[in-house]
């Protein structure tokens, strides 16, 4: 680069020189051609550094081509999926994009709202947060994978029974947190409830509904 840049400046200096003697050779030339002569230097500065740089992206692409996709061993909803992937797929985009699981929401993107709340193994994870290959050799569980057939998991139930939605967007994650709080033991209050359900945000303010849902489910000894 370094070697490039300095052929380029005494090429410029060169062609710079060459139209003022022509300038000085030739006092009759006219302001037009003044110009153009200003105008193919200026093109002859400008050209090295974008052949340099998209010699620069050439290279990057092919340096990201050796890393593109690696594979990924994981389990969904009971399903064993062998694949491979991008590295910087998130494990919400593979399973809404790739597995068309949309169950699961993409609201923030940001892991501040909890609309992409999964299990793996076990745990809650917002989704956006977690990269897919960082999910190697791991059970997921999403929304869909919840109920038992056709029939509805308690937690399920309980949201429809208590009214603990209204536009539904932040549903699937609110029901996933809420059988992971379940599990937790953290259920001993409402406000030990809100506490941990502060992750997920409704902005429809469903908030006591959900908590009563939860109640019952707790009551009952909900086991995921
Ligand atoms: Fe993941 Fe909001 S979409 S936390
Ligand atoms: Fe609409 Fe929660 S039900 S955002």
């Amino acid at each position: 680069m370094m070697l490039r840049l300095t052929n380029f400046r005494q090429l410029t200096f060169n062609t710079y020189s060459m139209s003022l003697t022509d300038q000085k050779s030739n006092q009759g030339d006219s302001r037009r051609d003044f110009l153009k002569k200003s105008s193919l230097i200026t093109a002859i500065a400008l050209t090295p550094a974008v052949a340099v740089k998209a010699a620069e992206n050439q290279a990057d692409e092919r340096f990201a081509e050796l890393f593109e996709k690696i594979p990924l061993n994981i389990t969904i909803n009971n399903k064993a999926y062998k694949t491979s992937i991008e590295p910087r797929v998130t494990l919400l985009d593979y399973l809404r994009e790739e597995l068309h699981l949309t169950g699961t929401k993409k609201g923030c993107d940001h892991g501040q709202c909890g609309a992409c709340t999964v299990h793996v193994d076990g745990e809650r994870v917002n989704s956006c947060l977690s990269l897919a290959v960082m999910n190697e050799g791991k059970k997921v569980t999403t929304i869909e994978g919840l109920s038992n057939g056709e029939e509805l998991h308690p937690m399920q139930a309980a949201f429809i029974k208590h009214d603990g939605f209204q536009c539904g967007y932040c549903t699937p994650g609110q029901i996933m947190s809420a059988v992971a709080c379940v599990n937790e033991g953290h259920t001993n209050s409402r406000s030990e409830i809100s506490e941990y359900m502060s992750g997920n945000i409704c902005r429809c303010g469903a908030y006591p509904n959900i908590v009563d849902a939860i109640v019952e489910v707790s009551k009952g000894g909900m086991k995921a």
